[in-house]
């Protein structure tokens, strides 16, 4: 079968990866890929927000499956034109999509069904926005609906961070003009994957990730700094509850909706005191959550992502490596703020030894040299038998790759190792 993977992260290096490993593949294509990609797909240049364009590649290529990395291409409806084409995707569709792309929908689907999140009300004015505020006083969060590429979200300590953040969100600095202010939840984070095709539910496994920049989770926020797979956080029982209060009342929410969810949920939770509840879902894989989930995954995801497509998960199963996948995000200096661009980048060709992979994210080649092309630059993942091992072989292989102008976190997985 020829596949076409849409996207050009880290994450899409690790699905690349591990679905170039498939037995069932023939050619297998990227749009628009990275140089790290690019050594196990041939890349194509493609405008995916041009969907008629994707069709027709699709058509000339006799591409048999499509997968969908990013949430934009989603919340767009590419998956939803690819079907009236009878192509197949992989990733939900449009009205779907809304779970990642509408934070109001999913806030509704929760309240309709019981699901366990944090109190909350949608706001389509500043003064009724102000009002609820003063009546619940701080701590408090305050959302703009509508994808914000993580930005959108603030987490107020005072009445004047939450004014100013809805003044913000009322003069359209998010696109849209409409928030959802929420109950402030105390407790861990961690995330938790499943694989949905509509009907059936598979459960994948656990994460979590850094989002400050700094170490010691200090400094504004980031797309992720480092992650690891799995959660130790994430009991067994945790997962369970997870999965029959969350996850499964949400997919058959959209399918009696009329919109069954496939593709992968991906639930931000706050375990708190009263258990896990969710804080957000996205409609796509995570990053750099995959990219310490793909070296963990036993067999073919190929197989995975087509029984996704496809309704037939129910006859799938799957298993985890019992390792611990580290991964830590080398980034350009200057991220999330004003950073060095298109700095060279070397060492990559050496052998890091068994279990380390480097994914690329941030990367272009200039001439025969590879060079940054963006804020996150590379996933330097390793497995270990524990949390520490994975750690330590993640950071030798950081100090062999020779990126003057990057910087990265020392202290990925602190977490996991203190567990
Ligand atoms: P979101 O984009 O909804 O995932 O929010 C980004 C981050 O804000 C989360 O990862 C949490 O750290 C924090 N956050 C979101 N909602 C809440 C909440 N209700 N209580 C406390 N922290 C929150
Ligand atoms: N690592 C966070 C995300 O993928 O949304």
């Amino acid at each position: 079968m020829n596949v076409l993977l849409i996207g050009s992260g880290g994450r899409e290096h690790a699905l690349a990866w591990a679905l170039a490993k498939s037995p069932l593949l023939s050619r297998f294509y990227c749009a628009p890929g990275n140089p790290g990609i690019a050594k196990v797909a041939e890349i194509v240049t493609l405008d995916f927000a041009d969907h008629q364009a994707v069709v027709s590649f699709c058509h000339m290529n006799a591409i048999g499956f499509l997968v969908v990395g990013p949430e934009a291409p989603l919340v767009a409806g590419l998956v939803d034109d690819l079907a009236k084409a009878g192509i197949k995707a992989f990733g939900p569709s449009k009205f779907a999509a809304q779970l990642e792309g509408s934070k109001g929908f999913t806030k509704d689907i929760c309240r309709a069904h019981g699901i366990p999140t944090a109190a909350y009300e949608c706001f389509n004015d500043a003064t009724a926005a102000l009002a609820y505020l003063r009546k619940h006083g701080t701590p408090i969060v305050v959302k703009a609906d509508g994808l914000a590429a993580g930005k959108g979200v603030t987490v107020a300590m005072t009445m004047g961070e939450a004014e100013a953040a809805i003044a913000d969100i009322f003069a359209g600095r998010f696109g849209g003009a409409s928030c959802v202010i929420e109950e402030y939840l105390e407790g861990e984070e961690a995330s938790y994957f499943a694989l949905s095709d509509g009907e059936h539910v598979l459960p994948l496994t656990t994460a979590q990730d850094h989002k400050r920049v700094g170490d010691g989770d200090t400094g504004p926020n980031t797309g992720g700094m480092g992650a690891y797979s799995p959660a130790p956080c994430m009991t067994e029982a945790l997962c369970e509850e997870t999965l029959e209060r969350i996850v499964k009342p949400t997919v058959k929410a959209l399918a009696a909706m009329g919109h069954p969810y496939k593709g992968v949920l991906y639930a931000g939770l706050m375990l708190t005191r009263d258990g896990p509840k969710l804080i957000e879902y996205n409609a796509r894989f995570g990053d750099p959550e995959t990219q310490v989930l793909m070296p963990r995954l036993e067999g073919d995801l190929l197989s995975l992502l087509l029984a996704t497509a496809d309704g037939s998960l129910d006859k799938m199963s799957m298993t985890w490596r019992p390792e611990t996948a580290l991964t830590v995000v080398m980034a350009a200096k200057g991220y999330p703020g004003e950073y060095v661009k298109a700095v060279l980048i070397g060492g990559l060709d050496q052998d890091f030894g068994a279990g380390v992979e480097v994914f690329h994210a941030g990367t272009a080649m200039k001439g025969d040299k590879l060079v940054s092309n963006g804020g996150r630059v590379l996933n330097v993942t390793a497995l270990g038998a524990t949390a520490r091992e994975a750690q330590a072989k993640a950071y030798a292989a950081v100090d062999k790759i020779d990126f003057p102008q990057g910087f990265c976190r020392r202290d990925i997985g602190w977490r996991a190792i203190k567990a």
